[in-house]
């Protein structure tokens, strides 16, 4: 088997549950725990000067290399470029996307700094992955350097439909690097046709029936792997933490009540504003659940330093406070809105009690939260998923409550179906979701990606 290398910004080191780091690594982690290997990255810390040194650290088969971010391009490349420019044109919000030449040039340097950090640590042959918005230029920075071995690419974000990705200034240097891969990993069916759109529209480029791109004088295999979740792991979670005080204390102070569970970075990515209108709406429309449901939310702060997660955070608290203010009783608050994070193995527990599990992004890759909170359900006795057609998850789990977002009566209307749909109902959804979650599990994403990427080199030469 070949050493892997995997390189993200984020890295959530083996032994600490980092209760709000996000999808990519947590499924990273669980990817790489089993198999082994090298993760490369950012250990979270900025530091003066333009040329630190990664720090090692072993964990059984995994060894972590991390490295601290120089000042001030660090700013202009995570809380600039990767997470006011790209993250939100990727998730379709260019009413919110900034633009800067200062963030992209730091966005190449930064690459560039990743890519000279990675290379002494390299040999001959390894297989490269590298994941996600942050990290696009680096595999042209190592083809530069001459690595030869093959280099994939994995975006854990949707890839936006062509006209939103025209909006970017740089777009073309930016996408002409994707080009650089071996193989490039797209979570939907939607992401990869807007890149082959891109590609044929714009670029002027030709796609293959094999997958195989050819597009800016390069050839790049694209193709979809729906990113997932250890399904074993966290159903037997589920079943622990049940046990656990935490969990006991949640369940006891709802007094029988029922429990409705969100659990998301606090991003304006996942329409929270949204799902708490949706939420006010069924105590208006259906007010039968007054006093009988209680709505926990679970939202961490996420990128604090970026003025559009502050205001999100505004609107949120102002929102939480103005539906408990309205519907409140003396012994019942309908929203816990919580700013802080919890382990996954809490979280399974927290899913396992609720009745219905609320997932209504605006625009995700794929979430694994909906994932999860299927993953933790009794199969006796299992909740009901009330899904965003716009999250990647949506493709898979077509057995959920699937909803528009962005129609509050929509939202309200699923919640209220949830709420009271019959046993047998819940049950057959459920059945033919966890299926398919068995079946299409972290392992699964992760081996057929890796010999996709083994076989990559070989497909494009015959190409
Ligand atoms: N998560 C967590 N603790 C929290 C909130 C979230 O461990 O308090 C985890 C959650 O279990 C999931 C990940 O963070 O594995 C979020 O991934 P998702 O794909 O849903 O969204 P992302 O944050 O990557 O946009
Ligand atoms: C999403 C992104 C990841 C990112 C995570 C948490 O999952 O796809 O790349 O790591 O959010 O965001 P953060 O900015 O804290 O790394």
């Amino acid at each position: 088997m070949k050493r892997l290398i995997v390189v993200s910004n984020r890295v959530t080191p083996s032994d600490e549950g980092n209760a709000s780091a996000g999808g990519l690594a947590v499924a990273v982690l669980a990817a790489l725990k089993q198999r082994g290997g090298l993760w490369f990255g950012w250990n979270g810390e900025t530091c003066q000067g333009t040329d630190p040194n990664p720090e090692i650290v072993k964990a059984g088969s995994l060894t972590f290399a991390t490295l601290p971010m120089p000042e001030p391009d660090f700013d202009l490349y995570y809380n600039g470029y990767a997470n006011r420019s790209l993250w939100p044109l990727f998730h379709y919000r260019t009413d919110l996307a900034f633009f800067d030449h200062n963030f992209f040039e730091a966005y190449l340097r930064i690459n560039g700094l990743f890519a000279t950090k990675l290379l002494p640590f390299l040999q001959e042959d390894d297989l490269i992955w590298i994941h996600d918005y942050h990290l696009i230029p680096m595999g042209q920075h190592l083809r530069d350097a001459g690595m030869k071995q093959p280099i994939g690419f994995f975006l854990h974000t949707p890839f936006p439909a062509m006209e939103i990705l025209l909006t970017l200034p740089n777009h073309k240097s930016l996408i002409k690097s994707l080009c650089a891969y071996d193989l490039v990993g797209f979570q939907s069916t939607s992401d990869l046709r807007a890149f082959h759109d891109y590609i044929i529209h714009e670029a002027g480029g030709e796609i293959f029936e094999s997958g195989v791109v050819r597009a800016f004088g390069r050839t790049t295999l694209a193709r979809v792997f729906a990113i997932s979740i250890d399904t074993k792991t966290i159903a037997q979670q589920s079943i622990r933490a049940i046990r656990t005080k935490a969990v006991n204390r949640l369940s006891k102070s709802l007094n029988e009540r029922v429990l409705v569970i969100g659990v998301d970075r606090l991003d304006y990515s996942k329409g929270l504003a949204q799902r708490f209108r949706g939420y006010e709406r069924l105590l208006k429309h259906y007010p039968e659940n007054l006093n009988q449901v209680v709505f926990l939310q679970i939202a961490p702060p996420s990128r604090t330093e970026v003025p559009e997660y502050v205001d999100i955070r505004h609107e949120l608290e102002t929102l939480a406070g103005n539906i408990n203010g309205y519907f409140a009783e003396f012994d019942w608050i309908p929203v816990r809105y919580l700013n802080k994070g919890y382990t996954m193995q809490r979280l399974a527990g927290f899913y396992r009690i609720g009745r219905v599990g609320l997932v209504t992004p605006l625009r995700d890759g794929m979430n694994l939260v909906a994932k999860e909170f299927v993953a933790a359900q009794n199969p006796a006795d299992p909740g009901v998923l009330v899904l965003s057609r716009f999250a990647g998850a949506a493709q898979e789990l077509t057995e959920a409550l699937i909803v528009n977002p962005f129609d509050v009566d929509d939202l309200s209307n699923a919640i209220q179906r949830a709420i009271t749909m019959p046993l047998e109902e819940r049950r057959k959804r459920w059945g033919a979701m966890m299926e398919t979650l068995k079946k299409n599990d972290i392992f699964s994403w992760r081996d057929s990606f890796l010999s996709e990427l083994e076989k990559a080199p070989a497909t494009l030469e015959g190409a």
